[in-house]
């Protein structure tokens, strides 16, 4: 008997006839294919989606595991097979982008335009001495023209790496300095929200805080047109140095192994990690995805509402949409403004067919849809979509049945993604064409995929007991290094407790003893999931303890939150008596923008409670367990007999 009999919703007929992957047989016969033939399989699919310049000849190498290599030496160019390829197949005058500003302003940008800016934002680059192999910083807002920089990197061999704008100066500093890039492309302001918020004023910012001599040039994109400040001979006008390039740009031809992109994610330990993509298997994964798992056809509108700055903006915006050739929005404002009926107005007013959000979305518009009337879903005219999918964070059922029924009128299926900056695409998901979907489970491997459940030693664990999520075979997008850190990939994702032989998520998950369906029930090492951004405890903690005057000792876990799925929860003990009061409220403050100013607004604790000292076991080890129970206001039920100091938690229960 399955736990999830009474919720199942299957796909409807008139999907799964016309569906790229049709019925549950159908993806059968493609788990199989891989497991007769898990080469085979994979170089199916690279020949079928990709344009080689020269074909691959070895579709695996694993000699160096755990550092694989696919494809490697075949010979391509992400760009030629996102853009070129399109326009010599006749679709230049074909919508690629459909840009909706922040105000509401739409532009779009044809095949053919996207491939000429991309190729006079290349040829740009190159003469300010960009070469194959060097990295470039793009920190910029949802734009046609951040998307082209990704591409422009592409087309030249650059590696980019992508900041989100809502990171910091230091933090921004941080990934200069690791990548050693020699390039920042940004913009004077984005804006979001009604507002106007700095991008290049804190570039400049960074490039002050040291380490960010390998920095020759920065391009700016005019976005609002205010003045900035320009540094003489470092800082150049995008329109200035791209607007009279040719249109028409050579691709740098790179084997399929060369760094695609650098994107940094937290870990449980140390600084943010730059997780090291390569071009073949990445691209290949990214348009095989899109194809099954979103379904998308010449006629779809697509639109993933994430940001460039991560890794679903990557795959589901930047690469996996246009190696296909689709039509997409992309959206540079939130989904609050000007009303929390955005989100629905937009898919309105463009006919969207295929629509990609995050459940933090989905549950703050809930919210605001009880609320008001006017923003509701039921409100505007959702009929043009066909598929809605889910990624970031475990979505509960209760949001998934209102997703299904209020925007999807109970005809869409809806795909729940599981995958991770590490794994470059979808990895457990879904086909909305086959698979039978259970609210909050995303349900099966995606074909090839040899997702498992196993415990401490490795061993698999029978279905419907909880274990850790692994996967047993490499995989053609998987990340291939820690940029800079080999023995840290090595240590993270391939670690002694399995030998070395199966890639650990780094997340729980159990399986359905009859269905064998997966739900991931979270992550089990000290990364938080805060709104669907990842964001590790100890890169929060060393934030707040770098407020030296002040901190003397931080500890921080995160807490079940409605909305944002968790929230941050920061205790600490002051360098001075504990305050109390309206006291603790300032200091509260102050410490939130220190945290703001280190990382970024995201970081921000959302609860800080201050304690005399903090639980801790003999040795000195902070007990984070009790502390977790502590932030989510629980009895503590735990053993505290190793506690040194367990009047500590009194205190910090009743202190908020
Ligand atoms: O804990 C899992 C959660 O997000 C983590 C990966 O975060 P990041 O690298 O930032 O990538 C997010 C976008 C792909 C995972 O380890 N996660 C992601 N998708 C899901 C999820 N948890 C549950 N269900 C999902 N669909």
């Amino acid at each position: 008997m399955s736990q999830f009999d009474h919720i199942i919703h299957h796909p409807p007929a008139s999907f799964v006839e016309q569906a790229n992957v049709a019925g549950m047989d159908a993806y059968h016969a493609l788990c199989k294919h891989a497991e007769d033939d898990y080469a085979g399989f994979w170089a199916t699919q690279a020949n079928r989606l990709l344009s080689w310049k020269k074909p691959f000849s070895q579709t695996l190498n694993d000699s160096r595991a755990p550092f694989f290599s696919w494809f490697e030496d075949g010979t391509l160019n992400a760009s030629y097979n996102c853009l070129d390829r399109h326009v010599e197949q006749g679709l230049g005058d074909k919508t690629a982008i459909i840009f909706e500003a922040d105000g509401g302003e739409v532009s779009r940008a044809t095949y053919a335009q996207l491939l000429s800016r991309t190729c006079q934002i290349a040829n740009a680059m190159k003469h300010l001495g960009i070469q194959k192999g060097d990295r470039v910083i793009i920190y910029i807002s949802m734009s046609i023209e951040g998307v082209a920089a990704m591409q422009a990197c592409a087309r030249i061999g650059a590696t980019h790496s992508v900041v989100f704008g809502g990171f910091s100066a230091q933090s921004l500093r941080d990934r200069i300095e690791d990548t050693g890039a020699k390039m920042i492309i940004t913009a004077d302001h984005q804006v979001r929200g009604g507002k106007q918020l700095p991008l290049k004023s804190i570039v400049d910012e960074a490039l002050t805080l040291g380490g960010c001599d390998s920095i020759e040039h920065v391009l700016v994109v005019k976005r609002s047109g205010a003045e900035v400040a320009m540094q003489a001979g470092r800082d150049l006008w995008m329109t200035e140095v791209a607007d009279g390039q040719a249109t028409t740009c050579e691709p740098e031809w790179v084997g399929a192994e060369h760094p695609l992109f650098l994107l940094y994610t937290s870990g449980s330990t140390g600084k943010p990690k730059g997780v090291q993509h390569s071009t073949g298997g990445y691209l290949m994964h990214a348009a095989l995805t899109t194809e099954w798992t979103f379904d998308l056809k010449p006629h779809d509108v697509f639109w993933c509402t994430a940001d460039i700055g991560w890794v679903t903006g990557h795959t589901y915006i930047s690469y996996g949409p246009l190696a296909l050739g689709g039509t997409q929005i992309v959206f540079e404002g939130v989904p609050t403004f000007p009303d929390a009926g955005r989100f629905w107005k937009m898919i309105q007013d463009h006919k969207v067919s295929i629509f990609y959000t995050a459940p933090t979305a989905i549950r703050s518009l809930i919210k605001a849809a009880e609320g008001t009337a006017a923003v509701h879903p039921d409100r505007y005219d959702l009929s043009s979509l066909r598929l809605l999918g889910s990624v970031g964070e475990p979505i509960n059922p209760a949001a998934w049945e209102w997703y299904y029924q209020h925007v999807g009128g109970a005809r869409c299926p809806i795909v729940d993604t599981f995958w991770q900056t590490e794994t470059g695409g979808h990895m457990i998901t879904p086909l909305p064409g086959a698979t039978p979907m259970v609210p909050g489970s995303c349900t099966l491997p995606f074909p090839g995929i040899q997702a498992a459940i196993v415990d401490e030693t490795g061993k698999d664990v029978p279905n419907g007991q909880a274990g850790i999520l692994v996967v047993k075979k490499p995989w053609p997008s998987m990340i291939r290094t820690i940029w800079g850190d080999p023995e840290r990939y090595q240590k993270s994702y391939y670690p002694e407790d399995f030998q070395g032989k199966y890639y650990l998520a780094g997340d729980g998950a159990i399986r359905d003893a009859q269905t064998g369906y997966f739900t991931i029930t979270g992550r089990i090492d000290d990364v938080l999931n805060v709104s669907g951004h990842r964001m590790g405890t100890m890169e929060i903690e060393s934030a707040l303890v770098s407020c030296t005057e002040l901190v003397a000792e931080a500890a921080v876990v995160g807490r079940p939150d409605d909305t944002t799925g968790e929230a941050i929860c920061a205790f600490v003990v002051l360098k001075r008596a504990r305050p109390t009061g309206e006291e603790a409220k300032q200091i509260a403050k102050i410490l939130r923008d220190h945290v703001g100013k280190e990382i970024g607004p995201i970081a921000k604790p959302r609860d800080i409670r201050f304690g005399d000292n903090l639980p801790k076991t003999r040795s000195g080890k902070i007990m984070r367990r009790l502390l977790r129970s502590v932030a989510k206001g629980e009895a503590i039920t735990q053993d505290i007999s190793t506690l040194e100091n367990p009047a500590i938690l009194d205190q910090l229960a009743d202190n908020h």
